[in-house]
């Protein structure tokens, strides 16, 4: 028997378990949330007799008789501070890693109420946040410790007009822990799903032996390729991707489903797992681009080893450069990116009387589930409900199918609701990563450092499966010549299937890796020519009315030049100082139907606003009730925003492309001017169940468009960041400049940028994602993200000259927040010891890891 004392109450147990396990299955204590069961991200932290302590690493016999407080049992006045201070701070975005962060803050507050920032950094220096940055989560907590000590009343709440830095609506929930994301969720005599993966990267599976498995006690059901009632390939673009894989066919890496089972207990699945037989003819894997595109290659699909082909022809750049003063051709090698989300995938599904499904998710589109979903079950698309939960991050790992076509697939099978949530093991092994890719560049100037030619040729590792390979590609290549006014462009990428895990959408979409390209050998050319980095980005730098690599004309909001001037002191004045810019378009643009999608409805004297489009920690939610507020004059107290359902929730398209601002922004401002009409001339309670409907769809152009001024997306942001080193080579500070149209609310953006900025120095400085033989050998903890210790002091400057009233101005931040960090880095290094640095992660840096 083990007893112990959770928030003042005593609870035993029979058997001795994993706390963790203890306080989320048994008690349901949704605050201490898992992250990874092996203790390196900190979000299952609680206090064991006033000592953080990680729960996923220890029993109940050994906290037995202890007193254990999470963030439920905490007074009532630290709770308020807690919630006060990260709302007044900006300090939440998704959410997941903040009830353990707020353990660990109290750890420290109550033994010194007065601590210095290397202090609050050290106290969370155990807690992951991969949305953040860090920077707003130590400024709140040193909030929250003044408050607790009596010394300053939080400012009154902003009320919310566009520009402001209005609260987050969604803080107190997320600091509590009282949200839900999906694996909080408990069913009465649910079931518990588990997945067996593939044991080879490529083999042929010759037999599936589920017989042992399916009469395990406690085993409801065991599934394999033949029990799929529908499709059985999926895919957004191109469909193949297997569900499960059949015998008699090829598995493509080691994260291929090869049998499904459900059971009553998590533990009974595991050991359902192990007794099913896989009987495989292993082959070699093709693990390289190079060997895939080779004649002597397998092929991985039946129609070959390239998914898909761009190119970007414009002028005549084989004859620019041959007659440019100035030249430089570099190979680069970006790698394998983990998305490190700290919520692992999860899904709970739960069959309908009317032998419908309804499948609860945190991902980035309820309506591409939707679509998925169906098409494997073999049912209309009506009979499929999905809702969107919180989502603990995603930065693009969770836009495929992961989890959710498994539940639903167990739990039709079985007549009973199936959660199934994957190990952090697990996750790394199947959703897709960020493409490696090796890009080889030619950038040429002449005399005067004006740019004459951009060629390129980009292969990236697209891995098992298509998933969004193909546009991601497409990105780089459309990228590849930088924000910069380029006459001739050669520019040809491939997306290359090899028996890695499959590579998909990662904030920044492909252009991550071309700006590493792209911006070091600006350098480099620099360099060549004698002039400074600064110097040959503002000679080149698109203005509006200049033409891109892609033809499209900058528009007027274009404020490159304006990200330039604002860093040229800095970058000028420091001895190690670096410097890189970015573009990145908003949207999905290339003639792709996009479209956002609002419903208003007048309910109790409030306006509910529906709409699928899932807040992945950006704050959606407070973006949407600033827009209604400004365009209707409601007070912020008067709207409410209903989470994703596609039973209830217009389709506003998937949360990717930075598209969310903009384009369910618009659709929420023309449903608000609707409302805004009809409340001229009657109040909202005379306005009672009347509905109304916002609706923004971008016109593009297709990349092969022969239009004079083809719009191939309907927005582009800008960045210039300076990132300067102390004199052992640490990064001291970095100076972010973005221009993102109009702030609707400068702390949230803020937030975003630092974020990614923290995002950037791992892909710059430490993230690795290893793979032996197409196995990955990463654990969570291996990654090498950044820590709060590791974060430099971060300034972020916005320019804002957009006027335009589509979406207020607004013009995408997600993605472009981390794009430009790791060429700045590099090019902050290369002042500091010359030497050029042509692959990521950075070698020969403080930071490099064995
Ligand atoms: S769940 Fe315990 S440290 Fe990650
Ligand atoms: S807010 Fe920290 S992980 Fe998302």
């Amino acid at each position: 028997m083990f007893t112990i004392d959770l928030n003042g109450t005593a609870y035993r147990a029979e058997e001795d378990m994993n706390l963790l396990h203890f306080l989320r299955d048994e008690l349901h204590i949704t605050s201490v949330k898992n992250g990874c069961s092996e203790g390196a991200c900190g979000a299952c932290t609680v206090l064991v007799d006033g000592k953080a302590t990680r729960a996923c690493l220890v029993t109940l016999a050994r906290v037995s008789g202890r007193k254990i407080m999470t963030v439920e049992g905490l007074p009532d006045r630290e709770k308020e501070a807690y919630v006060r201070a990260f709302a007044e701070a900006g300090a939440v975005q998704c959410g997941f890693c903040i009830p353990g962060m707020i353990i660990s803050a109290k750890a420290l507050l109550d033994k010194n109420l007065d601590p210095e920032s290397r202090e609050i950094r050290e106290a969370i220096r155990g807690n992951l946040c991969r949305c953040t940055g860090y920077l707003k989560i130590e400024q709140a907590i040193r909030l929250a410790a003044k408050m607790l000590r009596g010394e300053v009343q939080v400012n009154p709440p902003v009320h919310g007009g566009i520009g402001t830095n209005f609260r987050r609506i969604d803080t107190a929930e997320k600091v509590l822990g009282t949200g839900q994301y999906v694996d909080d969720m408990h069913i009465e005599d649910m079931l518990y799903g588990a997945v067996l993966r593939a044991k080879h990267p490529r083999g042929l599976v010759k037999k599936i032996d589920v017989s042992a498995a399916r009469t395990h006690p406690g085993v409801e059901a065991v599934m394999t390729a033949e029990d799929v009632p529908g499709e059985r390939y999926w895919g957004f673009i191109t469909k193949d991707w297997p569900v499960l894989i059949a015998a008699g066919e090829e598995t493509r890496y080691v994260g291929d489903a090869m049998a499904l089972v459900a059971a009553r207990s998590r533990k009974i699945a595991q050991e359902a797992l192990a007794l099913i037989k896989v009987d495989y003819e292993a082959f070699e894997p093709v693990t390289t681009t190079a060997f895939s595109l080779s004649l002597d290659a397998p092929k991985i699909h039946s129609k070959g080893n390239v998914l898909s082909t761009t190119r970007i022809n414009r002028g005549n750049a084989v004859e620019a450069v041959a007659k440019s003063a100035y030249v430089v051709t570099n190979r680069y090698v970006t790698p394998h990116t983990e998305h490190a989300f700290i919520e692992p995938e999860s899904s709970l599904a739960v069959p309908q009387a009317d032998g419908g499904i309804t499948v609860f998710a945190g991902s980035q589109s309820v309506y591409e589930d939707r679509h998925g979903i169906a098409s494997i079950l073999g049912l209309p698309l009506e009979k499929v409900r999905v809702v969107g939960k919180l989502v603990g991050g995603a930065f693009g790992g969770k836009e495929d199918l992961s989890v959710q076509h498994h539940a639903a697939l167990l739990a039709m099978r079985t007549g009973q609701p199936v959660k199934l949530t994957l190990t952090r093991q697990e996750s790394l092994l199947v959703h897709p990563k960020r493409h490696a890719m090796e890009i080889e560049m030619t950038t040429a100037c002449d005399d005067q450092g004006k740019l004459s030619a951009v060629i390129a040729r980009i292969a990236a590792d697209t891995g098992a499966y298509a998933s969004l390979g193909g546009p991601v590609l497409q990105r780089a290549c459309t990228h590849a010549a930088g924000p910069y006014h380029v006459p001739n462009a050669d520019i040809t990428g491939w997306a290359v299937y090899t028996n890695n895990p499959p590579a998909g959408a990662f904030r920044g979409f492909g252009v991550p890796q071309a700006c590493f390209a792209c911006e070091t050998n600006m350098d480099l050319l620099a360099e060549r020519m004698g002039i400074s980095p600064w110097e040959i980005r503002y000679r080149n730098a698109l203005e509006p009315g200049d033409t891109m690599a892609t033809g499209q004309i900058a528009g007027e909001d274009t404020a490159f030049k304006e990200t330039l001037l604002a860093v040229k002191d800095i970058y000028q004045t420091n001895n190690f100082s670096g410097i890189a810019s970015a573009i990145k378009n908003t949207g999905l643009g290339v003639g792709v139907p996009d479209t956002g999608r609002v419903k208003i409805v007048v309910r109790n004297r409030k306006v509910l606003v529906l709409t699928s489009a899932a807040c992945v920690g950006q704050g959606l939610a407070t973006i949407l009730t600033q827009v209604i507020s400004e365009t209707t004059g409601l007070t912020p107290e008067k709207i409410e925003v209903g989470g994703p359902d596609t039973s209830l929730t217009p389709d506003a398209g998937t949360t990717t492309a930075s598209r969310q601002t903009l384009f369910t922004g618009e659709a929420a401002r023309q449903a608000a001017l609707l409302l805004a009409e009809d409340m001229k001339h009657a109040p909202l309670a005379r306005l009672e169940e009347k509905v109304y409907l916002g609706e923004f769809t971008a016109q593009t152009d297709p990349l092969d468009s022969t239009k004079p001024n083809p719009v191939n997306h309907v927005a582009y942001s800008y960045a210039t960041h300076v990132v300067l080193l102390d004199d052992l080579g640490r990064v001291k500070k970095i100076v972010a400049v973005h221009d993102v149209g109009r702030a609707i609310n400068p702390k949230a953006v803020e937030g975003q940028i630092e974020g990614g900025i923290a995002m950037g120095l791992g892909y710059a400085l430490r993230e690795k994602f290893p793979l032996e033989k197409g196995v990955p050998t990463a654990r969570f903890g291996t990654l090498g993200l950044f820590r709060s210790t590791d974060m430099p002091e971060v300034e972020v400057i916005l320019i804002g000259k957009n006027t335009s009233s589509l979406g207020y101005g607004a013009k995408g931040v997600g993605e472009i927040a981390s794009i430009p960090t790791a060429p700045a880095v590099t090019s902050a290094y290369h002042r500091y010891d010359r030497k050029v640095r042509l692959s990521l992660p950075l070698t020969d840096t403080p930071y490099e890891r064995a």
